[in-house]
């Protein structure tokens, strides 16, 4: 049985009860067994000897509609953003596919996002990456950061990628960035003075109010949530996430939520990428 760590979380965590994460094997479209809890990697292996995904504390229909692709509300989304993939935007008269070829043929890019870019000097997530391109490789606008059009472009690429493993780079020169990350997600912050650890290191199995506290980890997104029906971005994820403990927020596609979000995606090193997850 896990310990509440002080009175604030008390408040917050209206009624401690602890429930396992549930004991379950997700296999895709009855094809693909994806890797859903192993052994944490190696720098954070003092704090958790397990890393699980969130599908392990969600409900069982909800569980169920993410193994079939038929079932999951987020597959829809992913079909949208295969259209945009091969629809000639900008000055260029170029498409995704122009340069890119097949969607598929991007399977090895979710598991390493966020990622150093060499020629910018900077680490890169997904959507950063998708507006570098459509800037300056195809003279188009850049999509909201957390727009629709950008989620289902990130859903796509997540889904090419389901079953590998998360594999982001925290060493060279990703190792200051990874750094800041880990600084904000330890930092307590806000009326509460919870950290993301309070609640998804410290208390992950707990209840709170009525959702079942899971490890707060990134593989499955963007997430299809059932509670506003739309594919939700990481950025969105911690915002709603930030402001629940009253604290002052980061902007979507900011350094910090950058540097978080490697963070974050490193604790889940070894689990597969499973976007476009679904979730409450
Ligand atoms: C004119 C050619 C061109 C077009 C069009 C283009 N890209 Fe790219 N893309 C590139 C090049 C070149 C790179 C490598 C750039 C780099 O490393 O800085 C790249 C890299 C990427 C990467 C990172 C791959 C990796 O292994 O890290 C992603 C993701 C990506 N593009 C997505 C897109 C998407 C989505 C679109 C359409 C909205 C698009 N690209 C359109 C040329 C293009
Ligand atoms: C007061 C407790 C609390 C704090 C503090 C908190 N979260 Fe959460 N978080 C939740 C709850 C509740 C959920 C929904 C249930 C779940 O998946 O854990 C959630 C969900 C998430 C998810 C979605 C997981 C999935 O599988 O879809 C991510 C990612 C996340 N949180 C990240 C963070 C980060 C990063 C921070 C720190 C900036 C943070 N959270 C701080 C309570 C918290």
């Amino acid at each position: 049985m896990k310990k509440l760590t002080g009175i604030l979380l008390a408040s917050t965590l209206a009624t401690p009860l602890f429930a396992e994460a549930v004991d379950d094997t997700l296999v895709l479209n009855e094809e693909i067994k994806m890797v859903t809890r192993t052994a944490a990697p190696a720098h954070m292996a003092e704090e958790v000897d397990e890393i699980i995904s969130g599908w392990h504390f969600r409900g069982k229909e909800t569980r169920a509609m993410q193994a079939d692709d038929f079932d999951n509300p987020g597959m829809i989304f992913v079909e949208k953003g295969e259209d945009s993939w091969n629809k000639v935007e900008g000055s260029e008269g170029k498409s995704c596919a122009s340069c890119h070829g097949d969607s598929a043929s991007m399977a090895d890019v979710r598991p390493v996002y966020p990622k150093y870019n060499e020629a910018a000097g900077e680490v890169r997530t997904l959507e950063m990456q998708v507006n570098d391109c459509r800037e300056n490789q195809m003279g188009a606008e850049k999509l909201g950061y957390t727009s629709g059009s950008m989620a289902n472009m990130t859903a796509l690429l997540a889904s090419v990628s389901r079953g590998k493993p998360v594999n982001v780079a925290i060493d060279g020169p990703s190792s200051a960035t990874w750094e800041a990350g880990k600084e904000l997600y330890y930092a307590r912050t806000g009326q509460l003075e919870l950290s993301c650890a309070s609640c998804h290191e410290a208390n992950y199995g707990n209840m709170i109010r009525a959702d079942h506290l899971s490890q707060g980890q990134i593989n499955g997104f963007p997430t299809y949530r059932l509670k506003n029906t739309k594919l939700n971005s990481v950025h969105a994820r911690f915002k709603g996430c930030v402001r629940d403990t009253r604290a002052q927020t980061y902007k979507p596609g900011s350094a910090e939520f950058v540097a978080l979000e490697l963070y974050v995606a490193s604790r889940g090193n070894g689990l597969s990428v499973e976007g476009p997850s679904v979730r409450n």
